[in-house]
């Protein structure tokens, strides 16, 4: 793969899946056999927190930066990363609004938002979208794209999926179920391809996420 790409998840509410998506992702990239970084743009350094409880026979599929302060200041920081990975994955804080978040959007190729379908997540995603096709003004090789999280069986979630089809950004062709195995992979410091066969279901979902990922900004 040429460049390294960058890739941020980011979204207004918090707990919409930023972290969850970011480890996952991380993990299925690298099981494809990219060379992945893990990069914790947030405070509460939640990425971080999961990927070193990973226990010391089975460390965790990429390796942890902790990024603040300016875009350029990060990417200072990242500078000897890119040599070493195909993919940085960023981890943003729970708002649009912290500088952070504003770093990340300047520098990543591809910003993901997750989306619980929700009518409150739903109206948060305007206030991002708004954001992404903002900073595309400036820099239009910026890509943006919604993936739905916690998707459950019911009319509500359906009808918020219908919704995000008339949004501006894309729908990326994969969604992650509400499963228990999303939580059980954190409490055990691995992504849900550390926990064998009774996670398949959400193996197949994070498989096709990477694929949606690859086809949208691979090479
Ligand atoms: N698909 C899913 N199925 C089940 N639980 C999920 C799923 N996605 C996320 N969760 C759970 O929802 C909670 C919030 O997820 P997560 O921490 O990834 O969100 P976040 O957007 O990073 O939150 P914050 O805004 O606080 O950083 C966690 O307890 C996580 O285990
Ligand atoms: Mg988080």
């Amino acid at each position: 793969m040429s460049a390294t790409r960058l890739i941020a998840l980011i979204s207004q509410k918090g707990g919409s899946g930023k972290t969850t998506v970011a480890v996952q992702l991380a993990a299925g990239l690298a099981l494809e056999g990219y060379r992945v970084a893990l990069a914790d743009l947030d405070p509460q350094e939640s990425a971080s927190r999961w990927a070193e409880s990973a226990p010391p026979e089975a460390p965790f599929a990429a390796e942890v930066v902790r990024l603040e302060g300016s875009a350029a200041a990060m990417a200072k920081a990242l500078r000897p990363v890119r040599n070493k990975v195909d993919f940085v994955i960023m981890d943003c804080p729970p708002s649009i609004e912290h500088p952070h978040t504003m770093s990340a959007l300047e520098l990543c190729d591809l910003a993901i938002v997750p989306v619980v379908p929700s009518p409150t997540d739903l109206w948060a995603t305007r206030g991002i979208e708004r954001l992404i096709l903002d900073r595309r003004q400036h820099r239009p090789a910026l890509r943006g794209a919604l993936l739905p999280n916690r998707v459950m069986r019911t009319a509500l979630a359906g009808d918020v999926l219908d919704v995000l089809q008339d949004f501006s950004l894309p729908v990326l062709d994969a969604a992650l179920a509400q499963r228990s195995a999303y939580a059980s992979s954190a409490v055990r410091g691995t992504s849900v391809f550390g926990l064998g066969r009774s996670a398949a279901a959400a193996q197949d979902e994070v498989t096709r996420l990477v694929a949606a990922v690859l086809e949208l900004i691979g090479d």
